[in-house]
């Protein structure tokens, strides 16, 4: 999975400075069979298709991502998929079909009326310049499904980046997580999956089942994680603009951040993964945990930096130039150009081709 093009080609986008930074990302990456600078598929190329589906899954296979990210959630009936919300409303036409559980979470609906579900219509709702037809009616992902569509074509063999979300919701996930991983044959190639997770303590259960996989502990500024400067949640400053409180928002210290990067290795994690800030602001703005001294640190413990969700060139260039070793990103298409990885075809012409 190591990528010695795209090294090459990052290495030569960075400033003097970022140089020793890179080659300690790259070699900590090569040590773990991981792409670098890994470019990370978040919910599929999902600013082009509706999140987690297929035709998302299909097109940041097809584009060239190294990794295929999903949020690992379990149906009653104990089917792992890919899910991000805790549940369903946003994404789907759940209070419609089922009113009575709308607000439920994914737990409380069996595979077969999970699948039932529309999770393609809301984004031709929400982007109607993105809109397709054939996005209607998409279904729900099971892990399996994703796994299928991550080998299906065997020029392109992305990896899987997978989130146990609301852990605390599915006891045991981690164990079922393990079985699953090891009956689809994913687990006899170093760095081809990765896990991750903002929980500690399912962190350290994914670490107690698959101790030789790599593990990235994500980091926020916020509660259940990193104590912020300002001692406040966005509720207590009494704010409007939660973009903006997050953008502000900082570690309270320097030993803060660095408890957290302590964590990670106790936990077992081989990085972690960051929120930034964002210079056009938005939703997806944090507070900026890869500044350069972090990233550096970070580095410095034999931590990778794997930084979430950054969409834009500026961006890009801003956290490369920082030290950060791969991006979660929505758009694959412009990260890979960015990294003089273009993929031969446009996010249109692959998505008809793959019949969308
Ligand atoms: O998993 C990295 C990033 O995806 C974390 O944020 O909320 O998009 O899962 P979220
Ligand atoms: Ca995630």
């Amino acid at each position: 999975m190591f990528n010695a093009i795209g090294r090459v080609c990052c290495l030569a986008l960075l400033p003097l400075a970022g140089l020793a930074q890179a080659s300690q990302g790259s070699e900590l990456a090569k040590a773990q069979g991981m792409a670098y600078p890994a470019v990370i598929a978040h919910r599929g190329a999902s600013h082009d298709a509706p999140e987690s589906t297929a035709p998302a899954y299909r097109l940041a296979r097809e584009l060239g991502a190294d990794y295929l990210e999903l949020d690992l959630q379990r149906s009653r009936d104990g089917v792992l998929v890919a899910v991000h919300d805790d549940n369903l409303l946003r994404t789907s036409d759940v209070a419609e079909r089922f009113p009575e559980r709308q607000g439920s979470p994914v737990s409380a609906f069996t595979l077969a009326e999970l699948k039932l579900l529309d999770v393609g219509s809301w984004f031709n709702k929400a982007y109607p310049e993105r809109a397709r037809a054939s996005f209607k009616g998409l279904k729900i992902q099971t892990l399996d499904e994703v796994m299928a569509i991550a080998t299906a074509n065997p020029q392109r063999q992305p990896g899987l980046y997978i989130e146990t979300k609301v852990p605390g919701l599915f006891p045991g996930i981690e164990a079922d997580l393990n079985k699953a991983l090891q009956a689809g044959g994913w687990l006899d190639r170093p760095g081809r999956v990765v896990l991750q997770s903002f929980d500690r303590n399912s962190l350290a259960l994914l670490h107690q089942h698959m101790p030789q996989v790599p593990k990235v502990l994500l980091l926020w500024v916020g509660k259940g994680s990193i104590e912020p400067a300002s001692g406040q949640t966005f509720a207590e400053s009494g704010e409007t603009d939660k973009a903006a409180f997050n953008a502000r928002q900082q570690p309270k210290d320097k030993a803060e951040f660095e408890r957290w990067l302590d964590y990670a290795k106790a936990d077992g994690a081989i990085g972690t993964g960051p929120s930034a800030a964002l210079a056009g602001g938005g939703a997806q703005s944090y507070a900026d945990l890869v500044q350069p001294w972090m990233n550096q640190l970070s580095h410095d413990k034999g931590l990778l930096v794997h930084v979430y969700t950054v969409d834009e060139p500026v961006d890009f260039r801003r956290v490369l130039a920082a030290g950060v070793d791969g991006i979660f990103t929505n758009r694959s298409g412009p990260l890979l150009r960015h990294l003089a990885r273009p993929s031969a075809r446009s996010e249109a012409q692959i998505l008809s081709a793959e019949g969308y």
